[in-house]
């Protein structure tokens, strides 16, 4: 049984991957990348703010030597969706030069935002860039992402929880749902 407190799920609509779903499709992705990186120099990406999470699940579940590292990515625009123009808020520490990288993202929206991290990243000549996403959502897809690992599909709704954010509140609900559209409503208006 998860805990969630009652405040917060007054605020939850549907839920669409409940924690069970979620942790046993993460165990499964865990072992075809342990698989997949044997013998090989494997570093891991993840994606501030909301794969957080999903990284941090994942990873304890890799059952072969792996390093970590962490990249900010900001794009301009609206609250809910990526413009395209995308800067690094905070670099990698490491250099990738000649390692194994494994890019995790909580979710591949418009893709504009892995397309520039890919493009970015590959300059550094890293040995070899892979994409695992949590959720992958194509209904507005504009750019042709090649991802290697993925959770789940999902359809064209706004969700939050498991590191998907509304105005960056509700990342640690320990399931993916939708929210109460009067939620929303009320949110916005406050803005
Ligand atoms: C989300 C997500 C991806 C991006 C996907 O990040 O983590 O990085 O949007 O959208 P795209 O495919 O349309 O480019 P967000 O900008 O919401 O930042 P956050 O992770 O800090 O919430």
């Amino acid at each position: 049984m998860v805990w969630v407190h009652e405040a917060m799920l007054e605020d939850v609509g549907e839920i669409i991957l409940d924690t069970e779903t979620i942790q046993k499709r993460v165990a499964v992705l865990a072992e075809t990348i342990s698989r997949d990186y044997e013998g090989k120099n494997l570093i891991m990406i993840c994606v501030l703010k909301g794969s957080m999470f999903f990284l941090a699940d994942l990873i304890r579940k890799i059952s072969i030597p792996v390093t970590l590292d962490f990249i900010g990515i900001s794009s301009y625009g609206e609250a809910t969706r990526t413009s395209g123009v995308v800067k690094i808020t905070k670099d990698l520490e490491e250099n990738i030069e000649g390692l194994d990288v494994l890019i995790v993202e909580d979710i591949v929206d418009t893709g504009l935002t892995l397309s520039y991290l890919i493009n970015a990243l590959k300059l550094r000549k890293p040995a070899s860039i892979r994409i695992c996403c949590l959720l992958d959502k194509t209904a507005h897809r504009l750019v042709d992402i090649p991802i290697d690992y993925r959770g789940f599909y999902i359809e064209d709704s706004f969700v939050v929880g498991y590191g998907l954010d509304f105005q960056d509140k509700y990342r640690h609900l320990p399931f993916v749902c939708v929210l109460k559209q009067e939620v929303i409503e009320r949110q916005r208006k406050k803005l």
